[in-house]
């Protein structure tokens, strides 16, 4: 098959506000010989992309496609006799024209090349737009809850942001595992929707003290604790004696230092994971993928799509610019179409 040697992409040339976003021309991106090439579809938005395109996580070189995960389907297979010959490539069947998501950056574009570890089989009965609504974010609250602290029946888990998209299937698969979930949003309208999505407490941090309510409800036996960061270091006081505090992500700020000591007083266990580093081997990912994927095709994981935006320009700016609304209106995923199925 040939392809073109530009495509349209969701750029940046430099750091700075949305206004750096761009839709514009980028080179065909290049076809590593381990690398799956993939007509996109759907490209998921995540607070990641805000990350690069300020540069707290900093580009390798300009224009940077941005986005971390998509839908499509596969144009061209790997060409590396080595690749095409491993047993757990081979496991996977893939084919030319299969329905993939895909976990990897340069994804808001219309091709991409992913390292085929990286390439996720859709069944048939989930659509191309909820598995590109699905990935990232599923495989991050299936890897937290599994590997981070591997969540059971009981267990009291505290989710913050609870009605975002990693929120949603934070608490649909902690409540999947037999745990009691505990969240936090912003408005009473997003409150409902966790708990449609099995969150049993809600609080509204913006009115509500979360501290106070927690050890209301736990009586200070909250198990797993996800925040994004540790500025609100009074969350120590809810955490049950040997819990784990799971620090998610940087949406209020990239996490300060922290004295270990802190610790100590409970015996607590302090992790910053990424999702991205709980599948790196073949196996991990076939292993994770196939089951988000059985979640969700079940019916136990809901993949809630707040909103398609275009692959415009002015959609890919405003998908970040209502991602990044603390308080704002949007909950579940925000998703940005890049070409009809
Ligand atoms: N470690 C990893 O591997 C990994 C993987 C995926 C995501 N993450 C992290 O998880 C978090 C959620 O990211 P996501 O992309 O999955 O989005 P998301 O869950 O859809 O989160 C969106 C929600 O975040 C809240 N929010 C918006 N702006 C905020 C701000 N400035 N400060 C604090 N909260 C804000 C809002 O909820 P309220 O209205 O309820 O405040 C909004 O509904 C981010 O911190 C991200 O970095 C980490």
């Amino acid at each position: 098959m040939s392809f073109p040697k530009t495509i349209q992409a969701i750029a940046i040339n430099k750091n700075g506000e949305v206004d750096v976003i761009n839709k514009e021309a980028v080179p065909f991106p290049e076809h590593v010989p381990g690398n799956v090439i993939v007509k996109v579809n759907y490209g998921g938005v995540n607070f990641i992309d805000t990350y690069f395109r300020k540069g707290l996580y900093p580009a390798k070189s300009f224009p940077l496609t941005l986005g971390q995960e998509a839908s499509g389907t596969i144009a061209a297979l790997p060409t590396d006799e080595k690749v095409l010959n491993d047993k757990q490539y081979k496991k996977r069947g893939l084919k030319v024209g299969d329905r993939v998501a895909i976990f990897t950056s340069a994804a808001h574009a219309e091709y991409a090349s992913v390292p085929w570890v990286k390439v996720f089989a859709v069944p048939n009965n989930v659509s191309l737009i909820t598995a590109g609504a699905a990935l990232l974010q599923g495989l991050t609250a299936l890897t937290f809850i599994t590997e981070s602290y591997d969540v059971k029946k009981g267990d009291y888990v505290f989710v913050h942001t609870v009605a975002g998209g990693l929120g949603l299937l934070f608490a649909q698969l902690a409540k999947h595992r037999g745990a009691i979930v505990i969240g936090t949003t912003s408005t009473q309208e997003k409150a409902d929707i966790a708990k449609q999505h099995g969150a049993d407490h809600v609080i509204l941090y913006p009115v509500e003290n979360t501290v106070d309510r927690v050890l209301e409800i736990t009586k200070e036996r909250a198990c797993m604790s996800s925040t994004m960061g540790l500025g609100r270091i009074r969350r120590f006081k809810f955490i049950r004696r040997k819990g784990t505090i799971v620090c998610v992500g940087n949406a209020s700020g990239a996490v300060p230092p922290f004295p270990p000591l802190k610790l100590v007083e409970k015996n607590l266990k302090l992790l910053r994971p990424s999702a991205i580093n709980y599948i790196v081997t073949p196996e991990e990912s076939l292993q994770y993928g196939t089951e988000l994927f059985q979640l969700i095709a079940s019916g136990v994981a809901k993949i809630n799509i707040y909103k398609e935006y275009p692959f415009t320009t002015e959609g890919a700016r405003e998908a970040q610019t209502d991602l990044a609304q603390r308080g704002g209106k949007t909950f579940g995923k925000l998703i940005i179409k890049i070409a009809d199925e």
